[in-house]
């Protein structure tokens, strides 16, 4: 029916555990699931958080994300249904689209808002945190905002489409996002019922895969398979590569990995420093008007 993983293989990542989303509301009253940056996983180095939201019912999500600070990390916004309008005081603004991202720098201080720009109809996207090392978490703030078709989709045998949101594949294609202070890949895979989907990653980098449709089988440490179900995260081991293969039903899956910074994190609501002391002064220098 389709290739089996070779269980000798070291190189190869298992599923080291799963996790599944809690409920979570944030922003204005937001209803979403907090897969990464909940007691079950406070994160996966350098990723401080994954929040996924996806509801048709307005009242989850109408109230949106007014103005709020963030120093010391950087938001990605991947939405794949509706619209977001975003604002920050660095003079950046404009809409979200389906498909399309929106990776933010805070460095060392950006005050923003992210508000739907629908008033009924699905909204759905994931928002990732990723640290910066304490050498860069002052630096200016940047922004990067790309629509669906500046982002690359490879094809490959079997009608598997991987669009590259960050980082390059292993047959070369390049997203639109490159941070070598992480060096993260971000790509977002469909596959056709029963196929194999098998990419390299650089073996000290921390990976996840998070499944948004369909089921995805992967091995677990000890070779055994693990059915992975829609908004199940799988923390996948270090080694070389990643096999995850779709059931009947075909599979829709982020696979995400990045290099751990390995660094002490303190964490003040939306602030993400080295130290306590690094995290009051960001709230005296909110308050200050300095951001
Ligand atoms: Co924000």
């Amino acid at each position: 029916m389709q290739q089996s993983a070779n269980n000798s293989d070291p190189d190869i990542r298992r599923v080291s555990r799963v996790v599944r989303g809690m409920p979570a509301t944030d922003g204005a009253g937001v209803e979403l699931t907090r897969v990464i940056g909940q007691p079950a996983l406070p994160m996966l180095d350098p990723f401080l958080l994954l929040d996924a939201f996806r509801s048709d019912r307005p009242g989850d999500y109408i109230a949106g994300f007014p103005q709020h600070p963030h120093r010391g990390f950087e938001t990605v916004t991947y939405l794949l249904a509706g619209r977001m309008r975003h604002e920050d005081s660095a003079g950046h603004q404009g809409v979200i689209e389906p498909g399309g991202i929106q990776w933010m720098t805070a460095g060392r201080g950006i005050v923003h808002s992210e508000m739907p720009q629908q008033q009924a109809g699905l909204l759905e996207g994931f928002q990732l945190w990723v640290n910066l090392p304490a050498q860069h978490k002052m630096d200016a703030p940047a922004y990067q905002e790309h629509p669906v078709d500046a982002i690359p989709v490879e094809v490959r045998a079997g009608g598997i489409r991987v669009k590259v949101i960050a980082g390059v594949t292993q047959t070369g294609t390049r997203g639109p996002v490159v941070q070598p202070l992480t060096e993260p890949l971000y790509l977002d895979v469909e596959l056709p019922p029963g196929q194999v989907f098998s990419e390299r990653l650089p073996s000290a980098h921390n990976g996840f895969c998070y499944v948004i449709e369909g089921q995805v089988e992967a091995e677990d440490a000890d070779g055994g398979v693990v059915m992975l179900q829609r908004d199940d995260l799988a923390v996948l081991s270090h080694g070389n590569s990643v096999e995850l293969r779709s059931g009947d039903l075909g599979a829709r899956c982020l696979l995400i990995a990045g290099r751990p910074l390995n660094e002490p994190v303190a964490r003040g609501g939306p602030f993400v420093m080295n130290t306590k002391a690094e995290i009051r002064q960001a709230y005296d220098d909110y308050a200050a008007g300095l951001f």
